[in-house]
């Protein structure tokens, strides 16, 4: 039988166990082995139990488990060839020549190397006499698949990524909170939330939770936007007769790169300007904890199970594919063309070319 690994790397995301128990159901049911790697790529490099048969009922009920139960891990030693070729032994050794990684662009990008890479480590392990020919023959072609798995809903070439609508629900879940107290006291408060570089999950939440004023890193503040927000504020307030502001700062909006403001500069400029009593509040990691929501279940349970359909399909010749949803339908798009075109856009970010970030994102992935 062939024997399929799944591992998680990078943050993990609600979803991640979903994505797992799919992998290993459909591995299954395809007559195949399933094999859970832990701690991300740590286990493939180390071996031992970290790799480990798993089977249909070990599973079970993972769809609405936070986190991911088989661990992640930010392995530095599978960056180094040396780390690889021991990952590779183990695979070989446990004859696992198919691996579906559910991760960011960074721990996907990692696997396209580990395959791009496999025929010369099989090959240097049998010249270093880690591995007989015999050993390495019936291996020598690696399938792998990515997953993307994140919060921050930052990668090209997908609508959604595993997780980031339960993280936005969360935010949502929490603003509604902190907006109990901002109307008791009529204060205001500056909401710091999590994206990395990206604004998604603050433009969401702003216009989920409608908020008062938003800052993203695709968008940064245009010369005189402290008098534009106070205006804003004053009218809601005074006009409107809104008794609690939220204002929302994606974290990736406060690079020092792009602009100076920080949730707290928003904060003394509402305190100060307005007299407004002001406070900030950071998310946090409850942004990723907790149970998954509908949508990320069936989610990363269809992609979990296209990713083992994808491995089985793959020719040797094939890029890696990364599972993807683009309007509601379930795709495989090339893993480099996605992690390229989310770079090419956050470089366009960073260079402040706004409009050609905007046109990138659009233009990628047309059919
Ligand atoms: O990528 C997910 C994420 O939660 C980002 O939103 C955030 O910038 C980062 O990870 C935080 O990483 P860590 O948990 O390592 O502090």
């Amino acid at each position: 039988k062939r024997r399929i690994g799944v591992l998680t790397s990078g943050g993990d995301a609600p979803g991640m166990n979903g994505a797992v128990r799919a992998v290993v159901r459909m591995a299954i049911h395809s007559d195949c082995e399933a094999y859970a790697i832990f701690e991300g790529y740590e286990g493939l490099v180390n071996g031992g139990n970290m790799i480990r048969q798993v089977h249909w009922e070990d599973v079970r009920g993972w769809q609405s488990r936070g986190g991911t139960l088989i661990g992640s891990a930010r392995c530095m030693s599978f960056r180094e060839r040396a780390g690889r070729l021991r990952a590779a032994k183990n695979m070989v050794l446990r004859g696992i020549d198919a691996l579906v990684v559910c991760g960011g662009d960074g721990s996907l990008t990692g696997a396209d190397v580990f395959r791009a890479e496999w025929p010369g480590l099989l090959a240097e392990l049998v010249a270093e006499g880690e591995l007989s020919q015999e050993q390495v023959e019936p291996y020598q072609v690696l399938n792998i698949v990515g997953l993307v798995g994140s919060i921050d809903n930052d990668m090209s070439g997908t609508d959604a990524t595993i997780g980031c609508y339960s993280s936005l629900t969360r935010i949502c879940d929490a603003v509604d909170d902190v907006f109990d107290t901002a109307f008791s006291h009529q204060r205001g408060f500056v909401i710091e939330v999590m994206g990395r570089h990206c604004g998604w999950l603050a433009l969401m939440s702003a216009i989920s939770t409608g908020a008062d004023w938003l800052f993203i890193p695709e968008m940064p503040p245009k010369d005189g936007w402290e008098d534009e927000m106070c205006s804003v504020i004053t009218k809601n307030r005074k006009e409107r007769g809104k008794r609690r502001t939220i204002v929302i700062v994606a974290e990736g909006a406060q690079d020092r790169q792009l602009n100076k403001i920080s949730s707290n500069t928003i904060k003394d400029i509402l305190t100060q300007r307005l007299g407004l009593d002001t406070r900030t509040t950071v998310l946090g990691h409850t942004q990723r904890g907790g149970a998954a929501c509908a949508y990320d279940r069936w989610l990363s349970t269809l992609q979990g199970v296209e990713a083992v359909r994808a491995v089985l399909e793959m020719s040797p010749q094939s890029p890696v594919p990364v599972i993807t949803i683009r309007e509601n339908k379930i795709m495989r798009t090339p893993l480099m063309d996605a992690v390229q075109a989310t770079k090419d856009v956050t470089a366009k970010i960073h260079a402040k070319d706004f409009d050609g970030a905007m046109k990138e994102r659009d233009a990628e992935f047309k059919e």
